[in-house]
C-alpha cells in the first residue's frame, strides 16, 4: 500500500497548508426582470456643443486678491489653487504663489501660455476630464520646474512636444493619442511614472529610443492601444510594465533580459499563443506578478521559483503536470525554504481543466493560498 500512504501524506501535507480551492460558480442565467412600469431614471445628457455648457461656478470670496473667481483659494494652503468642478472652460490667470494646480472636470479645451506667465513655481497640474485637444508647446516653458502633469480623460491625438524635463509623472490616459512626436521623452531622467493607457498607439507610433531616456522609469501603462509587438527600448529600470488589451502575438526570446528590475507584468487580453512564447521566457528571478490571463495558451509556461502571483484565467489549458512545471526539482531535499516556490496565487478558471488539482502541482506549489480553477 505504498502509494496509498503517499497518497494520503500528500493529502494530508495539503490541508495543513490550507489551500483554498476555489470553484468557480457558473455565471447565473439571467433572470427575467419582473415588469415595471417605473422608467429608469434618465441621466442628463454630456453637453456637446461649447453653448450647452452649464455655466462657471463661481468660488466663495477670497482673502487673496490674485485669487481667481472661478476658484477657491485656501487660506491655509496658500500654494493649492482649487479650480476643479466649476465648468470653466478657459484656464484663469495663475498666481505666482500656485505649487499645486487644480483644473480637473472641467470644459477646457485648450491649454495656452497667457495664463501661466507669472506661474513659475507650479509643481503640480491636474488637467483631467476636461475636453483638452491641444497643449501649447510655450506653457512649458513657464513653468519649468512642473514634477507632476495629469491630463488623462481628454482629447489629445498626440503626445504634447516640449514637456519640461524635470517631470517625474505623467498621466496622459484615456486620450486619443495616435502620434508620439520623436524627442517627446527626451532628457527626461526623472521620470517615474509614464501612463498611455486607453489610447490608439500602434507599434509604428513606438521607436527604439522613444524610452531611451528615461532611466528612473518605474511604471510603464501602454495598455489598451493597438500594439502588435512588444515595446522596443523599454528602459532596465521599469518595475511594472502594463500591456493588457492589445493584440501582441508574440515576444522576443530574451526580450526580459535587461529589465533587471521587472517586478508585474501584465498581458491580459493579448493574442499570445504557445508559439509566441519561447520556453523559459517568463523565467525571470525578479519577477513577482505575471498576467497571462484572456489569451490562446493551451500549456502552462515556464516560471520561476521567485513568482507569487501567477493569473493564467481563460486560455486554453488542457491538462497541467506539476512535475514540468515545478521550478525546483521535486525529488530534492524540499525542507530548504529556499528551495521552495514562492507561488501563493493561482488562477486557472476559464481553461478546459476541472478539478481536482493534480497531486504533484499542491506538492511543488507548498505556499499556495489559493488556486483558482
Ligand atoms: C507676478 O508675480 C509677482 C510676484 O508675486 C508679482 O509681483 C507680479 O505682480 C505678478 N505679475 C502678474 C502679471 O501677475
Ligand atoms: C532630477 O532630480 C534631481 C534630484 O531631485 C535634481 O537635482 C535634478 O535637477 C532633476 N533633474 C531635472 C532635469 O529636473
Ligand atoms: C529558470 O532560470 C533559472 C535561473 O534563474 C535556471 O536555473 C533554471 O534552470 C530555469 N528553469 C528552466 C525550467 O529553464
Ligand atoms: C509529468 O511529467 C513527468 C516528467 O516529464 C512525467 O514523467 C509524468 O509521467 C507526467 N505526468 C503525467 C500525469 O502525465
Amino acid at each position: 500500500m505504498k502509494a496509498g500512504t503517499g497518497l494520503l501524506s500528500a493529502l494530508a501535507l495539503f490541508l495543513l497548508m490550507g489551500v483554498v480551492f476555489t470553484q468557480r460558480a457558473r455565471p447565473k442565467k439571467p433572470t427575467k426582470r419582473p415588469a415595471t412600469t417605473r422608467r429608469p431614471p434618465v441621466s442628463q445628457p454630456e453637453p456637446v456643443e461649447p453653448t450647452d455648457f452649464p455655466p462657471p461656478i463661481l468660488g466663495p470670496p477670497s482673502i487673496f486678491p490674485d485669487c481667481p473667481r472661478e476658484c477657491f483659494c485656501s487660506p491655509s494652503y496658500p500654494n493649492s489653487l482649487n479650480c476643479e468642478n466649476r465648468n470653466i472652460r478657459n484656464i484663469p490667470v495663475i498666481p505666482f504663489r500656485t505649487h499645486y494646480l487644480y483644473l480637473q472636470n472641467n470644459y477646457i479645451s485648450e491649454v495656452t501660455a497667457e495664463p501661466f506667465l507669472n506661474a513659475t513655481e507650479v509643481r503640480w497640474v491636474n488637467l483631467a476630464n476636461n475636453r483638452i485637444h491641444r497643449i501649447d508647446k510655450q506653457v512649458f516653458n513657464k513653468v519649468p520646474a512642473l514634477l507632476y502633469l495629469y491630463v488623462q480623460q481628454n482629447q489629445l491625438k498626440e503626445v504634447p512636444s516640449g514637456l519640461p524635463t524635470s517631470l517625474e509623472q505623467i498621466r496622459l490616459g484615456r486620450n486619443r493619442i495616435s502620434k508620439i512626436p520623436s524627442g517627446a521623452f527626451s532628457n527626461m531622467g526623472n521620470l517615474t511614472l509614464l501612463d498611455l493607457y486607453y489610447n490608439q498607439i500602434s507599434d509604428s507610433d513606438l521607436g527604439k529610443n522613444t524610452f531611451k531616456d528615461l532611466k528612473s522609469l518605474m511604471q510603464l501603462n501602454l495598455a489598451h492601444n493597438n500594439l502588435k509587438k512588444m515595446p522596443a527600448g523599454v528602459p532596465g529600470s521599469v518595475i511594472q510594465l502594463f500591456l493588457d488589451k492589445n493584440r501582441i502575438d508574440d515576444i522576443p526570446k530574451n526580450y526580459f533580459e535587461g529589465l533587471v528590475h521587472l517586478a508585474f507584468v501584465r498581458l491580459n487580453y493579448n493574442q499570445l499563443n504557445d508559439k509566441g512564447v519561447p520556453k523559459g521566457v517568463f523565467n525571470v528571478s525578479t519577477l513577482l506578478d505575471l498576467q497571462l490571463s484572456h489569451n490562446q495558451l493551451t500549456t502552462v509556461p515556464v516560471i520561476n521559483g521567485h513568482l507569487e502571483h501567477l493569473h493564467l484565467n481563460h486560455n486554453s489549458i488542457e491538462s497541467i503536470n506539476g512535475t514540468q512545471i515545478c521550478p525546483f526539482n521535486l525529488q530534492a531535499d524540499m525542507s530548504d525554504q529556499n528551495l521552495l516556490p514562492r507561488l501563493r496565487y493561482l488562477r486557472l478558471d476559464g481553461n478546459h481543466l476541472s478539478p481536482p488539482i493534480p497531486l504533484d502541482v499542491i506538492m511543488c506549489f507548498r505556499h499556495l493560498h489559493s488556486i483558482v480553477i
